[in-house]
């Protein structure tokens, strides 16, 4: 029975994983998206968290909350709980934890600290996901109705949505021009803001309180590390950044700034912000762990294109005959709980392994397959705890022929 519901959990997130298809559309944010790795140039950017284009919110009926109960309970209670505490579970494996609905702390808000999120808040949070996070982008599985029926669900377990409170959204100003001084006078923002304090000097989440942040549900918590756009939760984008500074992390010790700086103030810091990001070469493909025996094999017999979708490698099943030089690219289409996905073959895995490929950062493992034999291969990474991508394995079939390729 437990095991039956972690496969149909694990099945939730089999689907979760394919997305990435954000589009570009502010060209100057120099933006990966939340599901693109980090190795994006600095011209791709996304629809994030602000510009999610929301539907008309359906009406409000009892029939729309008992549909929303049910698509809840099939797709979100094996994180958040059937009580909405975020007990359910599989949240013993996660991290950060799932969000418990009853004590309506929201982190992605366009509403002052300590505010609710508006409607549009949460239909936004749950159809983009939060990036670095298990959170799941449920645009990708539910249609617009589903989403809303959730989203109205999820309000039912704290009783101040109920109440009515009076939403103020928080508006972001007039972006000021990404100059020099702009940037500059970013920089010293942020030491006057103690912005280091938790985030540190250079911004890697390692200032000195750093270790000892908790947030309300008494769960460590680490400070965001500017040098990578993928954890960022709303998406990598100035706005973002500016909203985030605005509206405060709800149940976080990340605070909002809203009355202590000027939007102006606020698009200068997240201009300095951005500049502690490393983006490697866009032209550098990582090599794989095993690259100077590659470099010794030559130019390959086989060439696969592996790629992962929902947890699964496509092909699962690779066929190549005894002696072949085999070259493996693999890309997979989600990063995993941020890790990525590797690859490795059983028995072969002192020459065919690889770790950490990323959506848009393909990895290549060259091998002579000189054993004959069925192989088992599977995802090296730790992409997910092991009971929770047991689907993540093929098969590599070598046969034993004396006529081999032409080599
Ligand atoms: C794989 C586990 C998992 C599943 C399944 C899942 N969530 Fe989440 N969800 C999380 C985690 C983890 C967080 C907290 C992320 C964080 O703190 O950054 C979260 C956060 C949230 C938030 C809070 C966003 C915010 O701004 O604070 C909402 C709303 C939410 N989930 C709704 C849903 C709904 C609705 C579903 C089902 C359609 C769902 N979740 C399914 C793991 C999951
Ligand atoms: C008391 C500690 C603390 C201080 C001070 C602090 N932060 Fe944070 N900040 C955090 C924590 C913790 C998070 C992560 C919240 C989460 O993951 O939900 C965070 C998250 C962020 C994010 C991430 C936004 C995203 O979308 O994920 C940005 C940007 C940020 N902080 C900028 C700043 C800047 C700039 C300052 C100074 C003006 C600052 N923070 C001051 C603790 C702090």
């Amino acid at each position: 029975m437990k095991r039956i519901t972690l496969w149909s959990f694990a099945s939730v997130l089999l689907i979760a994983a394919g997305c990435n298809e954000h589009k570009a559309n502010e060209p100057k944010a120099a933006a990966p998206s939340k599901s693109e790795s980090e190795a994006k140039t600095a011209t791709t950017t996304a629809t994030t968290f602000s510009d999610f284009p929301v539907p008309a919110k359906p009406e409000v009926t009892p029939a729309l909350v008992e549909h929303g109960k049910e698509v809840y309970l099939k797709n979100c209670s094996s994180c958040h709980g059937d009580k909405g505490d975020g007990r359910g579970i599989c949240s013993a494996f996660l991290l950060p934890q799932p969000r418990n609905f009853t004590s309506a702390q929201y982190r992605l808000r366009s509403t002052p600290t300590g505010s609710l999120p508006t409607d549009d808040d949460l239909f936004r949070a749950v159809s983009l996901g939060l990036a670095g996070t298990p959170m799941p982008p449920w645009k990708v599985m539910l249609n617009d109705s589903d989403r809303w029926a959730a989203v109205e669900y999820v309000k039912t377990f704290s009783p101040r949505f109920a109440k009515g409170e009076t939403m103020k959204r928080i508006e972001l100003g007039q972006a000021p021009a990404r100059s020099e001084a702009a940037i500059a006078q970013g920089k010293t923002l942020y030491a006057k803001m103690s912005c280091a304090t938790c985030h540190g000097e250079k911004g890697q989440g390692d200032g000195p309180s750093a270790l000892t942040l908790k947030d309300n549900d008494g769960n460590k918590i680490a400070a965001r590390d500017f040098s990578k756009p993928s954890g960022f939760k709303a998406g990598y984008a100035t706005k973002e950044i500016v909203r985030g500074f605005l509206t405060g992390f709800n149940g976080t010790p990340m605070p909002s700034f809203e009355s202590s700086l000027s939007k102006e103030d606020a698009w200068k810091l997240a201009y300095y912000v951005e500049t502690l990001v490393k983006t490697p070469p866009a032209t550098v493909t990582r090599e794989s762990q095993n690259f100077l025996h590659r470099e010794q094999l030559g130019a390959p017999d086989v060439k696969v294109k592996l790629t992962e979708r929902a947890w699964q490698f496509d092909p699962n099943e690779i066929h190549v005959k005894k002696g072949q030089i085999v070259e493996v690219t693999f890309e997979p289409t989600d990063n995993g709980l941020g890790v990525g996905h590797g690859f490795a073959i059983s028995s072969y895995d002192e020459s065919a392994f690889m770790n950490g490929a990323m959506v848009g950062v393909p990895k290549t493992v060259k091998f002579r397959a000189d054993h004959a034999g069925r192989f088992i291969f599977y995802c090296s990474t730790q992409c997910s705890t092991d009971k929770l991508h047991p689907l993540m394995n093929g098969t590599l079939i070598v046969d034993d022929e004396i006529k081999t390729a032409s080599r």
